[in-house]
C-alpha cells in the first residue's frame, strides 16, 4: 500500500469520505500512520485541507515523510497527539475519519473529543471490532449513521460507518440495528452474507467450547450466547432467501 494505491479498506474509506464530506473537505484522519489517506485524498482532488494526527513517535515520524516526499506540506498538516486534541476549533475540521483501531479506542476518541465537532461533522470509523458497541455509543451521542459498507480486505471483513452529527437529533436503534447496521441490513449485499456466515461459524466453536467448560448447561452466559447465535441465523436466513 501507499498512498497512489491504498488497500481495499482503506480506498472504500476515501471514496466515502468524497461522497459525505461537506464541501469543501476539511478533513481530520486520527490515528494516521503513514498519512496514506489523506495523501491519497490530495493527490486526487478530493479534500481541501487535513491534519493527520498520531499519537506514537514512528508512525508519526512516517506521516510526515511521506507528507514531504509528496509535496503536500502546504495542505496536510501532521500534529502529533492524542486523538483529536491535535484538531482546535480555528481548523473549521467538517470530517473526521478513524480506522483500523477497536470500536472502543474510537469511542473514548470521540468522547474526548466531541466539544470540537459542530453541526453536520461527517465521521467516517472503520473499528476492527466492537462495531454493535461503537454503534450504541453514536445513537446515544446524536449520531445518524448515513452509510455502511463491509469490505472484504486479506481474507478479513471490516465494517465501514459513516455518520453525521446533529446535536438536535438521536436515532433510536433496536438491538438488530446495533449488531448489523441499519444501512446494512437494508441493503445485505453478498460480502455481509459471508461476513456473517464467517461470523456465526466462528460463534458457534466459541459457544461449544464455552458449553464443554461450564457444568450448568442453563448458565447465563451460555443462554446470552444462545440468542446471539439464533439472530445470526435468522438474519442469514432472511438474507439468503432474498439474494
Ligand atoms: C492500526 S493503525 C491504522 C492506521 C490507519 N488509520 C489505517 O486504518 O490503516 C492505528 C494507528 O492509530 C494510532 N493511534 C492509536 N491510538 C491513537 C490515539 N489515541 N490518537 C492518535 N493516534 C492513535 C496508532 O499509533 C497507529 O498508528
Amino acid at each position: 500500500m501507499n498512498s497512489e494505491r491504498l488497500s481495499p479498506r482503506l480506498n472504500r474509506v476515501a471514496q466515502l469520505i468524497g461522497q459525505y464530506g461537506p464541501q469543501p473537505i476539511r478533513l481530520a484522519d486520527i490515528g494516521s500512520d503513514h498519512a496514506y489517506l489523506p495523501c491519497n485524498l490530495k493527490l486526487n482532488e478530493t479534500i481541501s485541507y487535513a491534519i493527520a494526527g498520531e499519537v506514537v513517535e514512528g508512525p508519526f515520524q512516517s506521516a510526515v515523510k511521506e507528507v514531504n516526499q509528496q509535496g503536500f506540506s502546504n495542505v496536510i498538516d501532521v500534529r502529533k497527539g492524542d486523538g483529536l486534541e491535535v484538531v482546535t476549533p480555528e481548523d473549521n475540521i467538517n470530517t473526521i475519519s478513524i480506522c483500523g483501531m477497536g470500536g472502543a479506542l474510537i469511542r473514548t476518541i470521540l468522547e474526548a473529543g466531541l466539544h470540537l465537532l459542530t453541526n453536520n461533522t461527517i465521521v467516517v470509523l472503520q473499528a476492527n471490532i466492537a462495531e454493535p458497541q461503537l454503534r450504541t455509543w453514536l445513537s446515544k451521542h446524536h449520531f445518524i449513521i448515513r452509510d455502511e459498507d463491509i469490505i472484504e480486505d486479506n481474507s478479513r471483513y471490516y465494517e465501514i460507518i459513516v455518520a453525521e452529527y446533529l446535536p438536535s437529533q438521536q436515532q433510536v436503534l433496536s438491538k438488530k440495528q446495533r449488531l448489523f447496521g441499519p444501512v446494512n441490513l437494508r441493503q445485505p449485499d453478498a460480502t455481509y452474507i459471508a461476513k456473517w456466515q464467517q461470523e456465526l461459524h466462528s460463534q458457534e466453536k466459541v459457544y461449544a467450547s464455552m458449553k464443554a467448560g461450564l457444568e450448568d448447561a442453563n448458565h447465563p452466559k451460555l443462554v446470552e450466547m444462545e440468542k446471539h447465535l439464533q439472530l445470526i441465523r435468522e438474519e442469514l436466513a432472511r438474507v439468503e432467501k432474498t439474494n
